[in-house]
């Protein structure tokens, strides 16, 4: 056994809020664990932080107009609320902009250094002469060389998903001012993996054979594959400085600082953190996502060994992902359910959205989450078993025995039964648990709920009080202790609800060796009254969800949708036909009873004529007055809602059937001709 632990789970990037996806496959089995491990008195930290440097913050930053430390202020406080909403229970959750992180991954880079451990190589990268800036992959953008796709970024074409150089981009274009990029030469530090890859093949694939099957795999291919040196500096203008001579404009690689982020949070945290990362007695577990493994299981490590005074991670429980409704989550196409909207629309039920997500962890394969399976499992499950046992056995208790826990008369052979069965599923529970199979272990705590409900419904106490009062006061004595154990058991999974369930209980403090031992409730202990542990969620809510996430998809159908193709030629002479002029709108008026008609009274130069248009959804009268537009003034006059209309506004029409006025660039006199 170890003698204490060190949990890290995943430091997100601060470049956007966090969804379902993180806290399933990262954020809530970490919790489980951790809460675990306290609760069994096991001296553990639990450290979160987010990643706030790399590529895309820059990227971002540039987007929005603001500084890349703008965004990961905004980011990191979004972030660092969801996940104390949601119970995520930190010992620190840090941040890789800290004081304490630049110096502590200064400070591992510097010896690594001044030990010979890296190789120095001058490399040719693009560089973008007007901007006078090297191009990370993801500045640069150009053909991809297996699909023709004519947006591939310099790092992967997100068409076809193969990993690039950017030297593979056909046409290649620097996304910072569009010219082609020219290459310039670059010095940059390199770890040499490949000297690390015999430590590495014995250490994961020899010693480390009870790691997850998904994560061993994925180390053995990369190991297969053969390791290459690293370079672990990019010339970028956002990052820790390359605290080395010679290496203005450089930072240190993000992949390079974050894990080091782990160190630096637990040094902040406490002046013991050496024993927590340097004593073989401390047990190291990283939770992460599957895209992170490479990073976690060959070249942090890599670092850790290089650096020759650390511990290595234990285990690396990479969890696979989690889609939604069937589609891939992404930020980029706001497919998602973003943790701080859910808080707004499911007040206080934080734990449904953990049950739901442990209950249906992507543990072993990719996994689906949907409404509906959250609506089930939330009412036929956390209500129906679980709230509803703990109801019963509260309520019956105050209407029989005025709130006070009855003693025991006689115990029958199926209530010792029933109660036998805890310290066996508590085994199972810590079984699964210490082996990261979260979604099994939660099985089987609610195996104790189903088991309380089913002891209730077979026992029937409503049934036989007056007859037999004794016999209820077992039933409910052992239905309460029951509770009593679920209350332990469950924290873990829901803290929320076990902190409720342990105040309608009325029990002090807790821990897990009490769970199938002696009677946690005593004979005359008194309880609170019973609230509602849950409640059902109707359909008109699981609708209201997935209609939301029926307008997001057409909004991305549409934004993907092809621009018309080109109408058939038209000859000069047709073209001089028509008679455009600009004109300026002098009044507008809705159409009563119409939504999208408008009546304008326009100054085309020529004469001031009444136009209708279907504009009213798009533009007020308000902004419409005094603006110049260009209008087919000889289309044939018709009568729309019994309004003569003399012409025609132009207007271009998006993806999305927004329109835009189409006007000169510039003021000009009405009635000029467009041609
Ligand atoms: O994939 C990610 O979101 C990374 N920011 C994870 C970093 S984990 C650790 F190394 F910091
Ligand atoms: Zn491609």
């Amino acid at each position: 056994m170890f003698k204490r632990y060190l949990i890290t789970s995943a430091l997100p990037y601060a470049n956007g809020p966090v969804h379902i996806g993180h806290l399933a496959g990262v954020y809530v089995p970490a919790d489980i664990y951790v809460r675990y491990l306290r609760l069994k008195k096991r001296d553990v930290l639990f450290i979160g932080g987010s990643d706030e440097h790399g590529v895309p913050i820059t990227i971002k930053a540039r987007q929005e107009g603001v500084k890349p430390q703008d965004i990961v202020d905004k980011y990191h406080t979004i972030i660092k609320k969801s996940f104390e909403d949601f119970g995520i229970s930190f010992d620190i959750y840090s941040r890789t902009t800290s004081k304490v992180h630049y110096e502590t991954a200064s400070g591992f880079f510097k010896k690594l250094y001044d030990n010979g451990q890296f190789i120095e190589k001058t490399t040719e990268q693009f560089y973008d002469e007007e901007v006078k800036q090297f191009l990370a992959d993801r500045y640069i953008t150009g053909t991809c060389p297996h699909c023709s796709n004519e947006n591939a970024y310099g790092d992967q074409c997100e068409k076809c998903g193969t990993s690039l150089n950017a030297t593979d981009l056909i046409n290649p274009k620097s996304t910072l001012s569009g010219s082609v990029p020219a290459m310039r030469s670059t010095k940059h530090w390199f770890l040499p993996l490949d000297e690390y890859e015999p430590f590495l093949r014995k250490w994961i694939l020899e010693e480390n054979t009870n790691w997850k099957t998904n994560v061993y795999g994925q180390c053995k291919s990369w190991l297969d594959q053969g390791l290459q040196p690293r370079a672990v500096s990019r010339d970028l203008d956002w990052g820790i400085p390359v605290p080395v001579e010679g290496a203005d404009g450089k930072v240190l690689y993000v992949w390079f600082d974050a894990p080091i982020g782990y160190i630096s949070a637990t040094k902040e945290l406490t002046p013991h953190w050496e024993k927590y990362w340097k004593d073989k007695e401390s047990k190291l577990v990283h939770f992460i996502g599957k895209d992170n493994i490479v990073f976690h299981c060959i070249i942090f490590p890599a670092m850790l060994k290089a650096e020759g005074t650390y511990i290595l991670p234990d285990n690396v429980p990479a969890n696979e992902f989690l889609n939604l409704e069937g589609d891939k989550i992404s930020t980029s196409r706001n497919w998602a359910v973003w943790l701080h909207e859910y808080l707004e629309e499911f007040k206080g039920k934080e734990d449904v959205l953990r049950y739901v997500l442990c209950a249906n962890a992507p543990e072993t394969k990719d996994n689906d989450f949907t409404w509906k399976d959250f609506q089930t499992r939330n009412n036929s499950e956390l209500v129906a078993i679980f709230g509803n046992f703990v109801n019963r056995a509260l309520v019956l208790t105050q209407k029989y025995f005025e709130g006070k826990v009855p003693a025991v008369t006689e115990l029958q052979d199926y209530d010792r039964s029933a109660l036998s069965e805890i310290s066996i599923i508590k085994t199972n529970v810590e079984e699964a648990l210490e082996n990261f199979r979260f979604r099994e272990a939660l099985k089987e705590a609610m195996s104790l709920a189903r088991l309380g409900n089913k002891y209730l419904a077979d026992t029937e106490p409503w049934k036989i009080f007056k007859d037999q009062p004794d016999r209820v006061a077992t039933i409910l004595n052992v239905s309460l202790q029951i509770s009593a154990n679920l209350a332990i058991l469950m924290e873990p999974f829901l803290p929320f609800t076990c902190v409720k369930l342990k105040g309608m209980l009325n029990l002090g403090t807790t821990d897990w060796e009490q769970i199938g031992s002696t009677p946690i409730l005593s004979d005359g202990h008194v309880l609170n009254q019973p609230e509602l542990l849950f409640e059902k969620i109707e359909d008109a809510v699981i609708e209201a969800q997935l209609n939301k996430l029926q307008e997001q998809k057409k909004l991305n159908e549409a934004k993907n949708a092809k621009v018309e193709p080109q109408k058939p030629n038209v000859s000069y002479d047709e073209f001089s036909k028509m008679d455009i002029r600009v004109g300026t709108i002098l009044e507008a008026v809705k159409v009563p009873k119409t939504a999208k008609l408008m009546q304008l009274k326009v100054d085309t130069g020529i004469d001031v004529r009444t136009i209708v248009s279907g504009i009213a959804e798009y533009f007020s009268a308000e902004e419409l007055i005094g603006k110049q537009v260009t209008v087919l003034v000889n289309l044939e006059p018709r009568a729309i809602k019994g309004i003569q209309s003399q012409g025609m506004i132009l207007l271009a029409e998006d993806k999305l059937g927004k329109l835009i006025l189409v006007g000169p660039n510039k003021g000009t006199d009405n009635g000029a001709a467009v041609r």
